[in-house]
């Protein structure tokens, strides 16, 4: 599918992937909606083409809002032709640190949020019999890592709730579903990450800043979805080793991952609760 003239919903566009994604999305003649919550970073994204760009920002959890976005979204041409599911926020805690509230924060954000959208757009797509929906879960969202307990739970909560709608309207209606599994991604994803006291971490991972060059990897997410792939891997080395590894060898990775927790709980107990910890996914599949 070329993206020339379609129109794309793209949440989470003011930074980062969905930023690089809407970007390029622009740059190949696609009209595209950009949501977020910061309206100034959505607009200096629009301002690449602001006769094919409409800047709709929103609170992802705002519940009673998300009806009239979408009206708004919808109406603008029409139709929306794709929906890419893109916002969310990491975290960085060990679970024996994380208050409840974040696991219910993390939960809304990364697997209520894109739901709620998906279940309004859905019946139009439906109706028009036409029209594609993508979400950006993780490479923890099929594995489980050291301080992403409830990221973890809400990208595999992702993976779950779009791999069974695909089943349910693929053939049925039409639709295809991409469900995007990337590994770390040059991003400020843990800069705004949540740790376990519900603050923001305000710092960067090293395995986050060694990762993907942010445009290679939308660029990568755009070739998955315009091939309508089912299921699009944005990893190399260490990371998408991990993944065939799960498959493969699940106990050889739950192995993995025990050490590196091993190694995390002990960083904990010299330096007390509390403090910052950095996880670095390279580890978890070194011999
Ligand atoms: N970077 C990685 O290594 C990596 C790896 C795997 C998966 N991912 C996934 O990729 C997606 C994009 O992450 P990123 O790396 O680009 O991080 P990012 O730079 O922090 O971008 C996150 C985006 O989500 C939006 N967002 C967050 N909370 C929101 C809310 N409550 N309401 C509306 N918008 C909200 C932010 O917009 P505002 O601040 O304007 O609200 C921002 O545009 C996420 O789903 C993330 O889990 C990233």
């Amino acid at each position: 599918m070329a993206f020339e003239g379609k129109v794309v919903w793209v949440t989470g566009a003011s930074s980062g992937i969905g930023e690089a994604l809407s970007r390029q999305l622009l740059d190949r003649g696609a009209y595209v909606i950009l949501s977020g919550r910061q309206t100034v970073a959505l607009g200096r994204v629009a301002a690449n083409a602001p006769q094919r760009a409409l800047v709709l920002p929103f609170e992802a959890t705002n519940w009673d809002a998300l009806p009239d976005v979408v009206d708004e979204a919808w109406n603008w041409h029409g139709a929306i032709d794709i929906l890419v599911n893109n916002a969310g926020i990491s975290q960085r805690s060990l679970a024996v640190d994380t208050q409840l509230p974040v696991y219910r924060a993390l939960m809304e954000v990364d697997y209520l949020a894109p739901v709620a959208l998906t279940q309004l757009v859905l019946p139009r797509m439906i109706e028009r019999g036409f029209g594609h929906i993508a979400a950006v879960s993780s490479v923890a969202g099929k594995i489980g890592v050291p301080l992403r307990t409830g990221y973890c739970g809400a990208k595999h909560a992702v993976v779950g709730y779009f791999s069974a709608l695909r089943a349910e309207i693929e053939s049925a209606h039409g639709i295809a579903v991409t469900v995007i599994l990337p590994g770390s991604v040059k991003t400020p994803i843990a800069i705004n990450a949540v740790e376990g006291n519900g603050e923001r971490r305000g710092r960067s991972d090293p395995n986050i800043e060694r990762g993907i060059d942010v445009n290679i990897a939308a660029g990568s997410i755009l070739e998955g979805i315009a091939e309508q792939r089912r299921e699009v891997v944005v990893a190399d080395g260490m990371e998408g080793a991990a993944l065939q590894i799960m498959r493969d060898h699940p106990e050889k990775l739950y192995e993995i991952t025990r050490q590196e927790g091993a190694r995390l709980a002990n960083m904990r107990n010299d330096a007390g609760p509390g403090m910052s910890l950095d996880s670095d996914h390279a580890r978890l599949v070194q011999p």
